[in-house]
């Protein structure tokens, strides 16, 4: 397998499943479907009593995960599991699934391959494309409008919040004085120019960091992830699993945090005392996977 072809391998695929234990006929929920590689290993695991229900806010997301699920029940036949599908954030889970009455539901946050690769949904600091930077692309300011119309000091706190970036008035600066910004080239030129990489020809750190802050903001997806953590208790059935990845620290941290606290007040039982990581193959023929960490609890 190429690095091309491993970028849209689903992350911890063995692991996931394994946390996950699909029973051929429990009700499974993929909050994140993406290219649909999980939800792909869970149908498969599923009979035909068993069901999914897969969100995506992501419209081009969801249309791509459900020709490939499409495919895989045609092929299942007769024994094919019930699939739903929701275009809507994971936050409204709870308008969807009713109490009680999941077995396991998976969250793989943050944006997919198809995304990031796509230089016009402006995600990547490598392309040159309008900086929109919306999963969902039906509502929403892009990333566009918040570079351009957020004050200095707005901007400056957004950078160190979300991006963990301590020279975050350096770069709230250069920004602002380049305004209009007006693609994801000329704004990483902007951060480069203000904190420069240690090596010529290298991105700077900022760069990927100020990318990063600017896409936690645009899609608010810390509070997305905290609505998750407060439903979930509410939608399983108990010995029913919540299996999440994280990519950085931010998300990562509020799974730790949301999972201890659940545990102290008797709401889960923790099935992954340190997160569990990519070994040495995965990491290698995907990139992707070297910063994820995937954390599961039980519904006690
Ligand atoms: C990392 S990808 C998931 C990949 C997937 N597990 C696979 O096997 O292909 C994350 C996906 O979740 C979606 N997503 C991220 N945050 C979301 C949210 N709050 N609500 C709904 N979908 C979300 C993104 O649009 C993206 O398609």
């Amino acid at each position: 397998m190429t690095q091309q072809q491993a970028r849209h391998v689903p992350v911890l695929f063995d692991e996931v499943m394994d946390f996950l234990r699909v029973r051929p006929d429990g009700a499974y929920v993929d909050c994140t479907l993406g290219l649909a590689g999980h939800a792909e290993g869970i149908v498969r695991q599923l009979g035909p009593a068993g069901r999914l229900i897969g969100f995506d806010r992501d419209p081009e997301a969801l249309e791509l995960a459900r020709a490939r699920l499409a495919r895989v029940l045609e092929e299942m036949g007769n024994q094919a599991p019930q699939v739903n599908f929701v275009g809507e954030a994971f936050s409204s889970i709870a308008s969807h699934v009713n109490p009680a009455s999941v077995d396991g539901l998976l969250a793989d946050f943050g944006v997919s391959s198809l995304q990031f690769d796509e230089a016009r949904r402006g995600f990547s600091f490598q392309a040159d494309a309008p900086i929109d930077m919306r999963m969902d692309t039906r509502s929403g300011p892009t990333a566009q409008q918040v570079v351009n119309e957020m004050s200095e000091r707005e901007l400056a706190n957004l950078i160190y919040e979300y991006g963990e970036e301590r020279r975050s008035r350096t770069v709230a600066r250069a920004i602002v004085r380049g305004r209009p910004v007006t693609s994801t080239g000329q704004l990483a030129r902007l951060v480069a120019s203000a904190v420069p990489p240690m090596k010529y020809g290298q991105t700077p750190p900022a760069t990927r960091k100020t990318f990063q802050a600017l896409r936690i903001y645009t899609n608010q997806e810390l509070e997305e992830i905290r609505a998750l953590f407060e439903a979930a208790p509410k939608l399983l059935k108990p010995s029913g699993r919540l299996v999440v990845i994280s990519f950085h620290s931010l998300e990562d941290r509020i799974a730790k945090d949301s999972i201890r606290e659940g545990t102290q007040q008797g709401i889960w039982k923790v099935l992954t005392r340190k997160p569990v990581t990519a070994g040495d193959p995965e990491m290698d023929l995907n990139p992707r996977s070297r910063s994820a960490k995937l954390r599961a609890a039980e519904r006690q």
